[in-house]
């Protein structure tokens, strides 16, 4: 496919494009052929020294001609206000927290991957998170798709071409994202964020790249997580509030399907627990003879679209929503998932649009 690719065009108007930054769909688009022609024609590119790999690319080019333009910082606003054409437009809610209610009520989302957002759930999750005013907000990672930095690497071995997505724009778009949560979350509303495996390619990256050492690769910093008022949770980390503990998902041990996560969740943590990082809603309850309590685990539901440029390749669903968490005063908690199907979704008997 690539070869006969190679035969029909010029190669070094394709290097010309691959280097100036097109994606694979746009070549798609240009050569009118299919993705995997144009991959095949990279890797064969790659093989014969003539396209270099996402680590070492030319000066002035690839990864390290798109590190954050600090000048575009207007222009790319702009785009990203166009891209998240949804209303902002925040409605001014006065109710605070009752502290009388006799439990405590926190909002759970996962993989916004940001700019790649699933806006009808974001809007709902938004919506949602202004009715019921949580007073714990958990954002369980993967809030950046940091694809601007991306070492993944695609099944057959070869390097992902450079995409489009520049930091700053991503950068941009959690930025635009914490805001939106900023606007409808109370002061007195605990903020929590994890670390996650897609925050973890910044450490990579900057290994690789010491020097562009900058606060747009420090995500404390380019977020604004510490003025946010937000808690951020380092990698792996664990964290149990009440009978629950919370994770990314992407334990060292578990993989890329749900139902090992699941069961090696169960085996790590030892406890009841919650995380996200597979883009599904799943859900273990175990009350056996064998167990010495019952626990519960659940995956919630992602916040992101799909196909990302790591899941367009494999028939991976992604169940979008988010979930509520309702604490009584001695831990005990309840787990109400929420999935939103065709960009509409019913929580506490109201129906919420997208
Ligand atoms: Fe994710
Ligand atoms: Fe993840």
């Amino acid at each position: 496919m690539g070869k006969a690719l190679l035969e029909r065009i010029d190669i070094e108007e394709l290097i010309q494009h691959y280097y100036a930054g097109k994606s694979t769909t746009d070549l798609t688009k240009l050569y009118k052929c299919s993705k995997w022609a144009i991959d095949n024609a990279k890797s064969i590119l790659q093989k014969a020294g003539r396209i270099q790999f996402r680590g070492q690319p030319p000066a002035g080019a690839g990864i390290l001609g798109r590190i954050p333009d600090f000048t575009k910082g207007k222009a790319l606003k702009k785009q990203i206000n166009e891209m998240y054409n949804i209303d902002w437009e925040i409605k001014t809610s006065t109710r605070m927290a009752d502290k009388d209610k006799g439990f405590t009520v926190g909002m759970l989302v996962a993989d916004a991957h940001n700019p790649e957002i699933h806006l009808p759930s974001f809007n709902i999750a938004l919506q949602v998170a202004e009715d019921i005013n949580p007073d714990i907000f958990i954002d369980l990672g993967d809030i950046c798709d940091y694809k601007s930095i991306s070492p993944h690497v695609r099944r057959n071995g070869q390097v992902k071409q450079m995409s489009e997505i520049t930091l700053q724009l991503e950068n941009d778009a959690v930025n635009k994202y914490l805001d939106c949560w900023g606007a409808r979350l109370s002061k007195e509303c605990v903020k929590e964020l994890f670390d996650s495996n897609h925050t973890a390619w910044v450490k990579k990256f900057l290994e690789k790249n010491p020097s562009l050492q900058c606060d747009a690769l420090d995500p404390i910093k380019a977020w604004h997580l510490k003025e946010r008022g937000f808690k951020f949770h380092g990698r792996n980390k664990i964290v149990k509030r009440g009978k629950v503990s919370y994770c990314h998902g992407d334990l060292q041990y578990s993989s890329s399907s749900a139902y090992p996560a699941l069961t090696l969740m169960q085996k790590y943590v030892h406890h009841n627990f919650i995380c996200g990082h597979f883009h599904i809603l799943q859900r273990i309850l175990s009350a056996r003879a064998m167990d010495k309590q019952p626990y519960e685990g659940c995956v919630i539901p992602a916040l992101c679209k799909r196909g990302q440029d790591y899941t367009e390749c494999r028939p991976a669903p992604v169940v979008n929503g988010f979930a509520l968490i309702y604490y009584l005063s001695n831990g005990t908690f309840f787990l109400q998932p929420h999935v939103v199907k065709e960009k509409k979704c019913i929580v506490n008997g109201k129906l919420y649009k997208g």
